[in-house]
């Protein structure tokens, strides 16, 4: 194995820069990947005195306050971006263009253009690129991933996959970048639905057609000091609080999607029921090292769900624990998702999920609005590499 180091700089460090920096360590150790070899090299935000705060706190060794230095620093290997939305395609675009792989948060692109000028750039220039999808790292939905792929359920007939969180259910809740389509895109829908359209895909097939429906519940929100937008100390909502629509599936398959930002009591209400032609499964990520499994086999008067705790057996388990049913964590799966993009580097092997599947999900994503803006079902191309 290599001891050579990686160099990694981190852009942003909230609360995803936080969950990557945990993942560089945790990942270390999980997977045996000799020590050092990841190196917390330099930490970006938005000024110099943050950069220096949160490069201390995350155990990063040097800061700056302007990512275009971190971006071009030659012992930066890799650039992984976890800054708003808006700030991913000319970050990601600037670090390809000096050689480095790139580890983004997702949504990739505020849209599907920006996100093919960003998949046509990496490729040319032949370096890694990788995409936090973290959910599908989870052991739990590896595994369903096998169930479905193996044929245990049959033929899959139906995806039902939701993602509600109430981190703005709170009409009070101050404004924010996640609020302004500048920054962020649309709403619920670029945070959250983008996870499920992607889950969707890798457990089902090509998602193909769409119909789609879109709301803002609470059209303004109080301004925090220091915010921009302003209206009589409130600033407008732009983009969307709920998010839904049916799709239908390349292989034949139906599915209804929906994403929340504004659902009490959800906090991590990531989850998806798939029904095949011989059994279904259910998954919630709030208790993500469960999965429900039914098989319409045997005495119908002892079928039912069988509760699965996941363990050694599963995928990527035992890196984290030996003993079945003690249950992983959100970090768990970015540790996986780290480990992912060491082995490729390492190996020079593929990375899955790429800015070219990401880019599938930007163009999902824009058809929903063009579905909305029409209402009406619209037809999905397939991202073939061609320029846009
Ligand atoms: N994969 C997941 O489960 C998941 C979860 C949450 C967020 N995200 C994604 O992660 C990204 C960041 O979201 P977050 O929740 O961490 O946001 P956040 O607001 O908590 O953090 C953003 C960070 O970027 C910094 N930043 C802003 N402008 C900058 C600039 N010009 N240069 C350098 N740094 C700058 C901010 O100061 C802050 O540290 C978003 O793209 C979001 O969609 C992914």
């Amino acid at each position: 194995m290599t001891t050579k180091k990686i160099r990694i700089g981190l852009v942003g460090s909230g609360y995803m820069g936080k969950a990557h920096a945990i993942a560089y360590h945790n990942a270390m150790v999980a997977f045996a990947i000799p020590k050092g070899v990841l190196v917390c090299e330099m930490l970006a935000d938005a000024s110099p005195e943050l950069a220096a705060e949160k490069a201390k706190e995350l155990g990063f060794s040097r800061s700056t306050g302007d990512w275009k230095t971190l971006v071009n620093d030659p012992d930066i290997e890799v650039v992984d971006i976890c800054a708003p939305n808006f700030l991913h395609k000319e970050i990601a675009l600037a670090a390809i263009a000096a050689g480095k792989h790139v580890y983004s948060e997702k949504p990739l692109a505020l849209n599907a253009d920006d996100a093919k000028d960003m998949t046509q750039a990496a490729e040319l220039a032949g370096v890694k690129t990788l995409v936090g999808f973290n959910y599908i790292k989870n052991p739990t939905v590896q595994f369903a991933k096998q169930l479905i792929e193996r044929g245990d359920i049959g033929e899959v007939v139906h995806f039902r996959g939701v993602f509600n969180e109430d981190y703005l259910a709170d009409e009070n809740v101050p404004f924010s970048w996640r609020l302004q389509k500048q920054f962020a895109g649309t709403g619920a829908l670029n945070d959250l639905a983008s996870h499920i359209v992607q889950l969707a895909i890798h457990l089902v097939s090509p998602i193909t057609s769409l119909c789609a429906d879109l709301k803002i519940v609470h059209e303004q929100r109080p301004l925090s000091q220091g915010s921009s937008a302003s209206k009589g100390g409130f600033g407008q909502v732009e983009n969307d609080d709920q998010a839904h629509m049916m799709v239908r599936f390349e292989n034949g398959a139906q599915g209804t999607i929906e994403a929340s930002r504004i659902a009490w009591g959800k906090k991590n209400g990531l989850s998806f029921e798939v029904t095949g032609t011989k059994g279904s499964l259910t998954f919630d990520q709030e208790t993500l090292s469960e999965l429900s499994l039914y098989i319409a086999e045997g005495n119908p008067q002892t079928q039912g769900f069988k509760r699965i705790l996941v363990g050694p057996e599963h995928p990527d388990y035992s890196a984290f624990c030996v003993s079945a049913g003690h249950g992983l964590g959100y970090n768990d799966m970015k540790a996986v998702e780290v480990r992912d993009l060491y082995k490729s580097i390492v190996n020079d092997t593929p990375l899955w999920p790429d800015f070219r599947a990401a880019t599938q999900v930007n163009i999902i994503l824009d058809k929903v609005i063009e579905s909305y803006e029409n209402r009406a079902w619209v037809e999905v191309e397939q991202y073939d590499g061609e320029q846009k």
